[in-house]
């Protein structure tokens, strides 16, 4: 079992998968893992769409990724295809309906994030590779997938067994990104 240290340092992103098939347990794997993830008031606000099917896949990239080619590229390069949902009006809000802070709609789209890097790290440990994209239509994919209305598509993430797994990315130094007051 990979360690948690490994996990955060290996996990990039993935774009060229094998030819090998997702099941619906791997998914399921994935997801048990990622459901760890914290957010607002323990609301789970998160629900995963997954699409093993490749025709449906396909057509996710031919119709909602068309303006994006390379994300289009990147769905059809992938076995499986993750949309990652928030449902709107849990994450920030209270009860009621009132926003429990000046900033709205904003910590629907954290949760998606805190809930999007467990489920890449997760299918990291299980030997997965991901890609969150963040440039898709959303109507387009609402329409074809029939989501609910209250549903925000906050990403898509390819999934699959990695064929090639790149070299990090450079990162800016610690110099510029933390400091101690
Ligand atoms: C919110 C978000 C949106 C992204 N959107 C895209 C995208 O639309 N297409 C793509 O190829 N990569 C996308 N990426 C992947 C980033 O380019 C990638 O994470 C970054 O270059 C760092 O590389 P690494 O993940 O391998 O460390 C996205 C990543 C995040 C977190």
């Amino acid at each position: 079992m990979m360690d948690a240290i490994t996990c955060l340092i290996s996990r990039r992103s993935i774009r060229e998968y094998t030819a090998e098939k997702l099941t619906e347990t791997d998914i399921e794997n994935v997801v048990e893992m990622a459901q760890m993830a914290s957010c607002w008031e323990n609301t789970q606000p998160i629900r995963y769409v997954a699409i093993l099917d490749e025709d449906l896949k396909n057509r996710i990239a031919d119709e909602a990724a068309k303006k994006y080619p390379w994300n289009r590229e990147n769905i059809h390069a992938a076995p499986a295809l993750v949309i990652l949902c928030c449902i709107k009006g849990l994450s920030g809000y209270e009860p009621d309906g009132k926003p429990s802070t000046k900033k709205g709609t904003h910590w629907q789209s954290f949760d998606a994030g805190v809930a999007s890097a467990h489920f890449c790290l997760a299918a990291t440990a299980l030997g997965l590779g991901t890609l969150i994209m963040g440039r898709y239509e959303e109507d387009k994919i609402k329409e074809i997938l029939d989501l609910p209305e209250n549903y925000d598509v906050s990403a898509l993430i390819a999934i699959g067994h990695p064929e090639v797994i790149p070299a990090a990315n450079e990162r800016k130094p610690l110099s510029e990104v933390l400091c101690f007051k």
